[in-house]
């Protein structure tokens, strides 16, 4: 029995991609179990760059059978152009794709409810645009929630959508209430555009449980693959600014139907700083215009959105954040990505404490409202001149960023296995 998963353990796009890719090599089987097309996964292979929202890493590696879970939400339009794109760069889609017909499918309609409320203002999320939360949500509400499978019987899913599509025009315009222009859906022409869509997913749409469990049985190895990161857990994140899923391994169980006692070992996924896309508290924000630290890391970085293309917001490293999504998470042990980025500044910042409205606080309190009020309390580190991206060995790195890893290894309590200095595989070095 051998699975490990990797998880983002601050506020996603930590290159879990770039760390499933490298363990690819010694597995069977990777499997996403959490998330949608919120996800933006970028893996480079020399000249190649390929970018994964709703297919596992995998799939990049033919040898590997690639599972989408029960626990994601799917736009079937969205998967089928990813495999097309794949398809067109040479990569192999065919019985090595497997699709949980237990997974929920997202329509056009979750999209416009999400959009109708983010633009309303008030409470907005700084949402993908994905559909992501509405899908969720017609899922734990059970009466409006479709299912892969489903889209199989054509005369069920023309029935429910006759059911739901005029429930949802009816939410959707009320909750416009008069102001950005509402989009109304006709039920028979989605079931008409959907049918062509199963049509071509059908031959990978399964009881993707049932194969793990067997794959489990036959001594095969799992990689599971976590979609965003822990801060944006819904239980356990920075609520309300998360998604609507299980981003922590807990995920597993019920996004896979894999026990979460098969997962032997837990790899946690850092950058060498922090980044968040959308609203929501930031303690360690680097919020120094132009010409400051935070808009030359994003533009070493290249921080913006695989997804949406936004640029990220960036800030120093949160040890207070990752001390508490590590325990959430079980980890056994950490990557530290990006390391490279952070080349040329004199000095480096990480935080190792909070106080809340001027006292020191024990922990991290993930409710946004209470976030809010949290100033970090910052150690100094020196930093290092020296370009990063063509070190491969621990031996090649100055002793400023070997310091500065150890640091942040101390702080967080936990080994780090591996640091990377750039977006290619080679450009790893374990330590
Ligand atoms: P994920 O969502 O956690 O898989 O991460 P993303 O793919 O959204 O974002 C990570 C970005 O950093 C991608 O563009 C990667 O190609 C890139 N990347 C990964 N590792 C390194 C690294 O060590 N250095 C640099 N400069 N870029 C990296
Ligand atoms: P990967 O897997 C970074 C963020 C969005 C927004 C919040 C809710 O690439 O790390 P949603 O569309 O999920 O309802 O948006 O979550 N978000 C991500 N941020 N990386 C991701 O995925 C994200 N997936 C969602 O920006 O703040
Ligand atoms: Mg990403």
């Amino acid at each position: 029995m051998s699975c490990t998963c990797v998880v983002g353990l601050q506020w996603g796009d930590e290159a879990k991609g770039k760390i499933v890719d490298l363990l690819g090599n010694d597995h069977d089987l990777v499997v996403r179990y959490n998330g949608g097309a919120n996800a933006g996964h970028t893996i480079v292979w020399g000249d190649r760059t390929f970018k994964l929202s709703l297919l596992p890493t995998g799939i990049l590696k033919p040898h590997l059978r690639s599972v989408i879970g029960n626990g994601l939400v799917v736009y079937p339009p969205r998967l089928l152009e990813e495999i097309k794109n794949l398809r067109e760069a040479g990569i192999t889609v065919g019985t090595n794709l497997a699709v949980s017909d237990h997974c929920h499918v997202i329509f056009p309609y979750h999209m416009e409810e999400e959009r109708v409320i983010e633009q309303e203002g008030g409470g907005a999320i700084g949402t993908t645009g994905r559909g992501i939360g509405p899908c969720y949500q017609d899922k734990v509400g059970r009466t409006g929630g479709i299912r892969m499978g489903e889209l199989l019987h054509p005369e069920r899913l023309r029935e429910r959508l006759r059911t739901i599509v005029p429930r949802k025009n009816r939410i959707i315009a009320a909750l416009a209430n008069g102001a950005n222009n509402p989009k109304q859906f006709n039920p028979d022409e989605l079931c008409d555009e959907y049918l062509k869509y199963a049509e071509a997913l059908k031959p990978h749409v399964t009881d993707t449980a049932k194969l793990l469990h067997e794959s489990i049985k036959a001594g095969k190895k799992i990689v599971f693959e976590a979609a965003q990161g822990s801060l944006l857990d819904i239980d356990h994140g920075t609520y309300p600014y998360v998604t609507s899923s299980n981003s922590l391994p807990g995920g597993i169980w019920n996004g896979s139907g894999v026990p979460t006692r098969n997962v032997t070992k837990i790899i946690g996924v850092v950058k060498a700083y922090t980044t968040r896309v959308g609203k929501g508290p930031f303690p360690t924000e680097l919020d120094d215009g132009p010409t400051g630290i935070g808009e030359r890391i994003r533009k070493i970085g290249r921080e913006y959105g695989t997804v949406t293309g936004r640029p990220r917001r960036v800030g120093w490293f949160d040890a207070v954040a990752v001390r508490y999504t590590s325990a959430l998470a079980g980890v056994d042990e950490v990557t530290v990505m990006l390391l490279d980025v952070l080349s040329g500044l004199k000095e480096l910042k990480i935080c190792t404490g909070y106080t809340m409205d001027g006292k020191p606080i024990d922990g991290f309190p993930s409710d946004a409202y209470l976030l809010e009020r949290c100033t970090p309390v910052y150690e100094t580190l020196p930093g290092w001149e020296m370009d990063l991206t063509k070190a491969r060995k621990k031996s090649d790195l100055p002793k400023e960023a070997m310091r500065y890893v150890e640091r942040i290894s101390e702080l967080i309590g936990l080994r780090v296995m591996l640091t990377s200095v750039g977006p290619d595989r080679e450009q790893s070095i374990i330590l």
